[in-house]
């Protein structure tokens, strides 16, 4: 009897057996054959990453964790048992013949597995991937073929490899979320997560055990739209994917040499932190939340967080306070309420500039509509209370429908995106007194550059050029604009008229003496620097010659830049006429050109900005009509008037403009007409009181 073994004692033994004969493991795979114990690791091909165990300091607990191979301070990126520790212990990773992996300590105990419970495969290896996955595949049972049946990138921890996705999978329901240490030396879960709301329109919240205490925004194409530091650049790409089959967030290192994780920290902050080579530490390289306007709906339904601002709260246009007497005392939270409630047929929309997108869990997106549409799927909605443009990539793409309140915005200065709120007309004029900073959108349209003003830019530049060219001394034929079409269209000042010619020449001498008084040049630089690099966020409108951009000169005027087409040249000639009468023409009635920029082949033609579109934009507008009053009707008559009497009587000139029509005045932020185009205009001498002018023509 002697001689049996006994079955018990050999139960208990195999572990301790395996612990010690196992062979020791310079591998990257595990397979049943082999395992890992104690002071055993398994390393990444490529050397980046080492799994084995761990005991923080301080600690009798021992982890299984995988971390960066080539840093000598030790980082744990990912822990398996984290809920459960081995305790006065030492852990043995199998893997079972079935394709799960089994962490035990040394008395067999099982602290933790990988079971998925539905694969059943054959001939199962745990690889870990240079990429930082540990990847359980083998061959599937019913059907040759490989298949992963684990892999730790759907299990994170604390913190986001890169190509680790963050968020769901919908078929399975699995929903990677990465969630704090409970603190610096213990890898329990922690009370912070960030985690993925797949409804709506994808979103990740900070959580504070189930409260939620921050928001990312939604993504729009470019990045999430609370955490405007955070977008793609040479080094960090980062993606967002969001189709029928899964919703996710991700990002990719350009530069393998670069070593970079993103982690939820245990103490609430999530953080980028890149490895420095030079100094041999981790620097953190981003961080959010970071202002008291991250903290989740800080400001309530309808309000806007500007840390800028003091207090912080702020509300959308269009809505007062709902609890004053908090809002005075500094408590946002109460939010906004309207002023004056919708009546869903007759409202607008008043659009809202460089704002965090409001919470959209409960919003709808379709990718097929344009903005138009967008705004038109809203007005046919009376619960629809705001739209905005899904994806601000390649000009804007896509439409958000946001049908319940709208919470937790914010106001950046230059980032964030438009957002349409829907308003009833009443509260919407209000936009002529404030400054809101909100009408963006309906600037960019509203720059009224009519197509023919534009075929002024081109001349603008080219006048004085081909003036310096041409003999000073063309003495009565004063030809506006010439050569249309080949065709010289003159105007001819009557010799006898003596006092004409004079004060033609003088205008002449002026220009040519004083031009650079009379028509400013802007360096390439400035107009690059006002124009963001012509960013596509920043066009306005594209005429046939050429598009036009809005911007912000150095001293804070808002500019709009034509910039024209190259193939345009023929232009030229026809807009000096133009060129020359706006430039020199000071009137508050007149629209003012601020200058050209001339460099190598480009010219532009540099504007005061309209931010209220022309005249016709409203009163052929069934909605915008209605902003009118008859007051400011009036104003607006007057003030056309006082322009045309100007160009008429006051100006040094007799200027008959010949085009005047609702299309052709400006409106500024205050509403103030500002006549334009003055394309066919003719100059006539100041006692001239009659003479013929030739139908209009249009430059093609
Ligand atoms: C693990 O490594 C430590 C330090 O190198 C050593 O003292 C210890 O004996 C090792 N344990 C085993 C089980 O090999
Ligand atoms: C672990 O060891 C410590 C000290 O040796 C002891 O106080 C503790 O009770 C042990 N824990 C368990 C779970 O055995
Ligand atoms: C693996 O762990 C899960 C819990 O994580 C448990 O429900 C399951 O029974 C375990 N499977 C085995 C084979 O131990
Ligand atoms: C796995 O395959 C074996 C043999 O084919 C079968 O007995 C077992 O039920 C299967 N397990 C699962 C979870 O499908
Ligand atoms: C085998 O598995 C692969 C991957 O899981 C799957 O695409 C394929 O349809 C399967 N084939 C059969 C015959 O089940
Ligand atoms: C969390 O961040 C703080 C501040 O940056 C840092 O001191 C702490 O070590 C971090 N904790 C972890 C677990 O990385
Ligand atoms: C990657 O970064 C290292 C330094 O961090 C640099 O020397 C190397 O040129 C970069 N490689 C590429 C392809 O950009
Ligand atoms: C990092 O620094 C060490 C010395 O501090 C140097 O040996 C190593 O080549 C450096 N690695 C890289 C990628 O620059
Ligand atoms: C998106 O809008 C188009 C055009 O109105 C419509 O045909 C389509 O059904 C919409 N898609 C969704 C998902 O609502
Ligand atoms: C308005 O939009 C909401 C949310 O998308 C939808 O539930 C509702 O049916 C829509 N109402 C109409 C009249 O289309
Ligand atoms: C979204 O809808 C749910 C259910 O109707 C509601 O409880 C929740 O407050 C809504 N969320 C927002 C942000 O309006
Ligand atoms: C703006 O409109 C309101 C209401 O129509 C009016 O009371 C106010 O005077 C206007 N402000 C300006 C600056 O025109």
């Amino acid at each position: 009897m002697r001689t049996r073994p006994c079955p018990l004692l050999l139960h208990f033994l195999l572990p301790l057996l395996i612990f010690f004969i196992s062979p020791s493991i310079a591998a990257d795979s595990l397979t049943p054959a082999t395992s890992i114990a104690a002071n055993q690791t398994l390393v990444s091909a490529g050397g980046a990453y080492k799994l084995g165990f761990f005991t923080p300091p301080g600690s009798s607990n021992t982890f299984l964790g995988m971390w960066y191979n080539n840093i000598p301070v030790q980082t744990v990126v990912w822990v398996a048992n984290r809920a459960n520790p081995i305790v006065n212990s030492t852990g043995v990773l199998t893997l079972d013949p079935t394709g799960v992996l089994f962490l035990a300590d040394r008395l067999g105990n099982v602290v933790w597995n990988s079971s998925s419970g539905s694969s059943n495969i054959t001939n199962p290896t745990a690889q870990l991937l240079d990429s930082g996955n540990l990847v359980l595949r083998g061959e599937s049972s019913s059907n040759a073929t490989e298949e992963i049946v684990w892999q730790s990138f759907d299990h994170p921890t604390d913190t986001l490899f890169a190509g680790m996705k963050l968020g769901y999978k919908f078929k399975t329901g699995l929903n990677r979320y990465i969630n704090s240490w409970l603190n610096t030396n213990d890898p329990s879960p922690g009370e912070y997560s960030f985690k993925m709301d797949p409804r709506g329109v994808p979103e990740f919240y900070l959580y504070q055990w189930s409260t939620r205490i921050y928001a990312s925004g939604p993504w729009n194409g470019e990045e999430f739209t609370g955490v405007p530091d955070l977008k793609s650049n040479d080094m960090l790409k980062f993606l967002f994917v969001s189709n029928p089959d899964e919703a996710y967030y991700t990002y990719e290192i350009e530069n393998s040499s670069i070593i970079s994780r993103f982690v939820m920290n245990s103490s609430g902050l999530l953080q980028r932190y890149v490895w420095i080579n030079s100094t041999q530490s981790w620097s953190v390289f981003w961080s959010d939340p970071k202002d008291d306007c991250d903290d989740y709906r800080a400001c309530g339904p309808y309000g806007v967080c500007n840390v800028d601002d003091s207090p912080i709260c702020n509300c959308l246009p269009g809505f007062e306070p709902r609890f004053p007497q908090e809002w005075n005392l500094r408590d946002g939270s109460g939010g906004c309420v309207r002023k004056t409630q919708l009546s869903c047929a007759g409202d607008g929309f008043l659009p809202y500039q460089n704002v965090k997108l409001p919470e959209s869990t409960n919003a709808t997106v379709n990718m097929s509509l344009s903005l138009e549409e967008c705004k038109q799927s809203c007005l046919q909605n009376c619960s629809c209370k705001a739209y905005a443009t899904a994806n601000v990539s390649g000009g804007g793409s896509g439409c958000i429908i946001w049908t319940d309140d709208l919470f937790d915005m914010r106001q950046f200065d230059q980032f964030g995106q438009n957002l349409y709120v829907r308003l009833a007309a009443a509260d919407i004029p209000n936009l002529n007194a404030t400054s809101s900073g909100g009408d963006s959108n309906n600037n960019k349209l509203a720059i009224i550059l009519p197509t023919i003003s534009g075929v002024l830019l081109l001349g603008a530049c080219g006048f004085f050029i081909w003036k310096k060219k041409k003999a000073k001394n063309q003495s009565e034929i004063v030809s506006f604009p010439p050569n249309v079409g080949n065709r010289p269209i003159s105007v001819r000042v009557k010799n006898q008229v003596g006092k004409d010619s004079t004060q033609d020449h003088s205008l002449e001498d002026e220009t040519s003496t004083h031009e650079d008084l009379d028509l400013p040049t802007f360096d390439l630089g400035v107009i690059l620097d006002a124009t963001d690099s012509f960013a596509l966020a920043n066009k306005i409108g594209e005429g046939g010659f050429g598009p036009v951009y809005m911007g912000k000169l150095e001293d804070g005027q808002d500019i709009a830049v034509k910039r024209l087409s190259r193939r345009s040249s023929q232009g030229i000639d026809e807009f000096k006429n133009e060129v020359k009468l706006i430039a020199k023409l000071q009137h508050r009635n007149l629209v003012r050109l601020l200058g050209c920029c001339i460099h190598g082949e480009e010219r532009m033609l540099i504007y005061e900005f309209m931010h209220n579109r022309s005249l016709n934009t409203f009163i052929f507008d069934e909605e915008k009509r209605a902003q009118l009053s008859w007051e400011k009707r009036f104003e607006i008559i007057l003030g056309i008037a006082r322009g045309l009497l100007y160009l008429h009587q006051d100006s040094r000139f007799r200027i008959i403009h010949r085009d005047l029509k609702a299309s052709n005045i400006l409106l500024d932020r205050e509403m103030t007409p500002k006549i334009s185009d003055f394309g066919i205009a003719r100059i006539f001498g100041a006692d001239q009181t009659d003479a013929y002018t030739r139908k209009r023509l249009y430059v093609s």
